[in-house]
């Protein structure tokens, strides 16, 4: 179903540019953006220079508000492509006043033109796409193609933590992650059991937890 797009769009990202970067969209082959870098000044971005955490594919921002204002510490980069859904995160953000976190408008195939080299300790990955159907495989954010985009950016001993509803798609992302040669640290079969209270609820989770549907959880490690 396509989404209708909101009115005043380009108006409203342009209001929250102190906070949001627009990848240029000119180029087509985005292998071959990523390649051309522009790589963000976090110092000049964030007013402390703190461990940077990303989050990619972050929908309407519920998780990355939540956790930039639990986390002052740390500083956080979320990407979504959806400029539509993006600005909604980025105008929650600017109502509480977030000073540690920025957004990029991209797509995660361009990021490595965006990143610098080992500066990121951590991604998130929250019910990403599962695109379960058959030729669609290569777009899944932990297919061997983005694991290996991701090693530009994720420092050593840096980790993933990967949450989904779907069994098939947890299934497919344990086997990348290990022919990539990142270790399986931490796997949990039932998020919502353990009601740990760390556990932030993205928009996606709540849905899926409200319609009784199991969430696995895994954390693999870049070795
Ligand atoms: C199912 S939603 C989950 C949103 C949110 N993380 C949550 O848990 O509620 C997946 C989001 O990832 C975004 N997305 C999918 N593929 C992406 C890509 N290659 N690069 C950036 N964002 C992507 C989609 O636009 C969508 O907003």
């Amino acid at each position: 179903m396509r989404m209708h797009r909101k009115s005043r769009l380009d108006e409203r990202l342009a209001a929250c540019a102190d906070i949001l970067t627009v990848a240029d969209l000119s180029e087509k082959n985005m292998q071959k953006a990523a390649l051309v870098k522009q790589n963000l000044d976090f110092s000049a971005l964030f007013e402390r220079v703190n461990p940077v955490r990303l989050e990619i594919g972050c929908g309407k921002g519920k998780f990355i508000c939540e956790l930039a204002q639990r986390e002052r510490d740390f500083n956080f980069i979320a990407v979504e492509k959806i400029g539509n859904v993006l600005i909604e995160a980025c105008e929650a953000a600017k109502q509480l006043g977030l000073k540690n976190v920025h957004f990029i408008n991209c797509a995660a195939e361009v990021l490595p033109k965006y990143l610098p080299d080992d500066s990121v300790e951590v991604i998130y990955l929250n019910f990403s796409n599962p695109l379960p159907k058959l030729g669609y495989a290569k777009q899944r954010l932990t297919h061997p193609k983005f694991l290996e985009e991701y090693k530009q950016f994720l420092k050593r001993g840096g980790k993933i933590i990967q949450k989904t509803d779907d069994k098939d798609f947890y299934l497919f992302s344990l086997q990348s992650y290990r022919e990539c040669g990142y270790a399986v640290k931490e796997v949990c079969e039932d998020v919502s059991a353990l009601n740990d209270p760390e556990n932030i609820v993205t928009e996606h989770e709540k849905r899926f937890s409200d319609m009784g549907k199991k969430i696995y959880r895994v954390v693999a490690e870049r070795l």
